[in-house]
């Protein structure tokens, strides 16, 4: 595995390769579900980079920007026992320098969810994953299925953009009890990993319902809020989206739903999300 820093490097490096190359964009502190993308790209691809950039630009609290885990050396040798042909780890000053003005702005799927918790975030998203296509000319790039909003929007980017890559969703790993995986899990202390759980288990209360008949949206959503009442939390929202536009469901078609959330668990805010028609 060989480390770059700069653009242009990686640019030369792909211009001297032939075969098709993924790319796994990350912000590091891997585990389970970062391997899982990684080893999707080395089976589908001849090549395959994956990017560590904690990138400033989607961050909207400087705080959260400040503690995301960085733990570089770790994230280095899992890479390499992987069989990653790059690592790619440009400096924030290689991918926004001097003079930088031009940004992504999503469009309305970005507008509700994570796009009103966090506002600016999904343009920053966008941003740096349109560099990082662009960069590393990818014939296939690898997101998870558990940032599903993301997922959609860098979706509608490529096409948006006629930007030749595929774009591969690999699904949410979980831990035992459901507890989707995330770099931002490892601040939970004992007794929050235990609330945690509280996610899962009403997008879990959802599906049930869906699977049962229920069609209302509204009847689902207060079925995730009675688990998160029972566990002493509060949503920022659980809510039903359609996949195919990230809004709230219009009409009498349910063939694409999606329960989505995010709440505070002490101090750490956990998203994630179920297909109500899938068994995943
Ligand atoms: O999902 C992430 O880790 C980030 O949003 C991404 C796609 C690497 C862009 O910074």
């Amino acid at each position: 595995m060989i480390v770059l820093e700069q653009p242009e490097a990686l640019r030369s490096w792909r211009k001297a390769r032939t075969g098709s190359l993924g790319l796994v964009p990350t912000m590091g502190s891997l585990h389970a579900g970062h391997e899982a993308l990684v080893q999707a790209s080395l089976q589908q691809n001849d090549h395959t980079v994956v990017s560590i950039f904690v990138n400033p630009l989607q961050f909207n609290e400087t705080q959260d920007f400040d503690s995301y885990p960085r733990p570089l050396q770790e994230d280095e040798d899992r890479l390499r026992r992987l069989g990653t042909s790059v690592l790619y780890r440009p400096k924030p000053a290689a991918m926004y320098p001097e003079g930088f003005e031009t940004t992504v702005q999503a469009g309305p799927g970005g507008g509700g969810f994570e796009g009103e918790f966090r506002p600016g975030h999904f343009d920053g998203m966008l941003t740096v994953v349109l560099k990082l296509l662009l960069q590393s000319g990818a014939d296939r790039a690898y997101f998870g299925e558990k940032d599903a909003q993301q997922l959609y929007l860098v979706r509608r980017l490529v096409e948006d953009f006629h930007v030749d890559c595929e774009i591969v969703a690999c699904p949410t790993q979980r831990e035992a009890d459901g507890l989707a995986m995330s770099s931002r899990n490892v601040h939970l202390n004992p007794e929050d990993r235990v609330r945690s759980t509280a996610l899962f288990q009403a997008l879990s209360a959802a599906r049930v319902l869906f699977q049962k008949g229920e069609r209302r949206p509204q009847a689902l959503e207060q079925a995730m809020q009675a688990v998160y009442r029972q566990a002493g939390l509060q949503a920022e929202y659980a809510a039903v989206v359609d996949d195919r536009t990230f809004q709230k469901p219009a009409g009498e078609s349910s063939g694409n739903w999606r329960a989505v959330t995010a709440v505070r668990v002490g101090s750490t805010r956990l998203i994630d999300n179920l297909r109500l028609d899938a068994g995943d």
